[in-house]
């Protein structure tokens, strides 16, 4: 059909702008992005500023590039509760969209505390699924900013099934995309099983908190009074739980840090990490690195002296930095690629691996196999944490996590034991026999079932025993065994160890095991997963 001139909506573009009706949708485009933008109103707005927080788009401006944010579903509405009377809001509580980190693009929401306490319906929780599955389709890693008081309320079992519907979709992505979690505010309930499913947790001091249920409940079930802070504030999770990997004492830290850790990580599980070049000479030695390991073997050292020697730039991204930490974990460069750190801490518990240093260092190593990141371990460890709590704490399980984590890895693995690697905790922290690619030791290292006392002890006991001066023959037998045993001579001469290094040279070395490395491929039977002892 034909129009008429009259008909035509644009007749040459010559149309008078105000008698367009398509003039009224720019102005109502205009207002409702308005509209959106304020939130709650300005009244809580300046609350949230109050309490320190910053609101939703504030985030989402420090976290990004200058300018890149692309927002979607900004006009979507809620559909309102099941109480009737209900106001809905532009966006529903949470922002939406995408955006760029030092040019790498990301996904993201951000939970809207001014509006209904940021609580979580279907509209909102569709929101975040449609981003989440855009960064598993385009393979960019998501991140998640949680200020919220939670299930909505007014919307029932909608509003749980809205929460489902996000568990599922953390599960489908996980090992696919980095997911990464802020929690800025309250996370309370089942909300919290959002962020624990993801990658890294980061939490606000004072600002946060998180816990399956508040201080009501636990007051009313076991009658004990609890503040927030206590029963689940930043503190807390980074120290005792674990639950958080990450504690910044305010939302603009916090939100750099972040940014800071995508730097590190590839977009998705089919990418290498992104290369950064700090011109740090690969072939760099450090000659104080010889006279690191005290002589007496019970003194401690500090470990991340020689982390930060060997990494490009002295850069060591720590994860988990306030959790078990007689385990060191967290990311760094050598040549310009990033690898993951393990290594045993003799300034915390001597270095020990008790069960909270064991799932924090499995969970380290599975998130770096799935992420293409070479694993480095430096060991210096007595062994496993004696004692009843311990072992009715489940020392077995956990470590046994670890155990299985580095087993199960499949990207370049390599060693450096540094100076003990007795008996159980020798073999679990990446040795040869496990499947690491490359087993350097320093001189300085001690390779053995027990330690020198130890062994003595049991081996010697009844001479020991029926001596005249029992200390003076104990203390002989330790030094035998010392000399015998407490070296990296029989395990070089094994093979067990590729080569007894001067400490030095480990940079240098690393570097040049990565480069081999690179082209390695494993192969693994077919099968739907393993069953790693959780
Ligand atoms: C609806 C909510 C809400 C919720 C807060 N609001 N949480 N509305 N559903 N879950 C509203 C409040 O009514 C209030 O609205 C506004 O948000 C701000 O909340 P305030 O209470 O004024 O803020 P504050 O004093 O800072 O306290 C924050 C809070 C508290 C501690 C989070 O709001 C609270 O306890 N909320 C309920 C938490 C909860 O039990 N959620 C369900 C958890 S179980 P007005 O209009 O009055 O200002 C859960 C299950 C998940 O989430 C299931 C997964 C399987």
């Amino acid at each position: 059909m034909t129009r008429t001139r009259s008909e035509d909506p644009n007749p040459a573009g010559r149309v008078n702008p105000a008698v367009w009706p398509a003039r009224d949708n720019l102005e109502s485009l205009r207002s409702m992005r308005d509209e959106a933008r304020q939130g709650g109103g300005t009244k809580r707005i300046e609350e949230q500023h109050a309490r320190g927080k910053l609101t939703a788009r504030e985030r989402i401006d420090l976290l990004l590039d200058e300018g890149s944010f692309e927002e979607f579903d900004v006009l979507k509405a809620g559909r309102g509760g099941h109480l009737g009377g209900e106001k809905s809001y532009l966006s529903d509580g949470v922002v939406t969209g995408h955006g760029s980190i030092d040019g790498r693009e990301v996904f993201l929401f951000s939970q809207d505390f001014t509006v209904v306490g940021g609580s979580l319906g279907e509209a909102h929780s569709e929101k975040i699924g449609k981003v989440m599955d855009h960064a598993v389709r385009v393979g960019a890693p998501f991140i998640g900013i949680n200020d919220s008081g939670g299930a909505r309320i007014q919307e029932g079992v909608d509003a749980l099934a809205a929460y489902g519907s996000i568990f599922n979709r953390n599960v489908q992505a996980s090992g696919v995309i980095p997911q990464i979690s802020c929690v800025m505010g309250p996370c309370a309930g089942g909300a919290v099983y959002s962020p624990a499913m993801t990658d890294f947790t980061f939490m606000v001091e004072s600002a946060s908190y998180m816990f399956v249920t508040g201080p009501n409940v636990v007051k009313t079930v076991i009658h004990q009074d609890i503040s927030f802070e206590d029963l689940g504030g930043g503190a807390v999770h980074a120290e005792k739980s674990g639950v958080a990997h990450f504690v910044l004492p305010n939302d603009i830290l916090c939100l750099r840090e972040v940014r800071r850790l995508i730097n590190y990580l590839p977009s998705n599980n089919l990418q290498e990490p992104p290369i950064l070049d700090l011109q740090d000479p690969i072939d760099r030695t450090d000659p104080a690195l010889d006279y690191l390991v005290p002589a007496n073997p019970n003194q401690a050292y500090d470990m991340k002296v020689l982390i930060r020697s060997i990494l490009d730039g002295a850069e060591f991204f720590e994860v988990h930095g306030r959790f078990a930490r007689n385990l060191l974990i967290g990311f760094g460069r050598l040549g310009g690629k990033t690898i993951g750190l393990i290594a045993n801490q003799p300034a915390v518990l001597a270095g020990v691996l008790d069960s909270n240093a064991s799932v924090k260092g499995a969970r380290f190593v599975r998130f770096c196999d799935v992420f293409n990141i070479p694993l480095i371990c430096l060991v210096d460890v007595p062994g496993f944490m004696p004692g009843p709590e311990q072992e009715h704490g489940g020392i077995i399980r956990h470590g046994a996590k670890l155990l299985y984590a580095f087993i199960e890895a499949t990207v370049p693995r390599i060693t450096v034991v540094v100076r003990k690697a007795y008996g159980g905790a020798y073999i679990v922290m990446n040795s040869k026999h496990i499947g690491a690619d490359i087993n350097y030791a320093w001189p300085t290292a001690e390779i053995a079932v027990l330690g020198p006392r130890g062994a003595a002890e049991v081996i010697y006991r009844k001479e020991i025993r029926e001596s005249s001066d029992p200390h003076v023959v104990l203390s002989e037998k330790e030094d035998f065994y010392r000399k015998t045993f407490a070296n990296p001579f029989l395990a070089a001469k094994r093979g067990y160890i590729d080569d007894v290094i001067f400490p030095r040279d480990t940079r240098g070395r690393l570097i040049r095991s990565l480069q081999v490395l690179e082209g390695k491929t494993t192969q693994r039977p077919k099968r739907k997963h393993g069953n790693i002892p959780l």
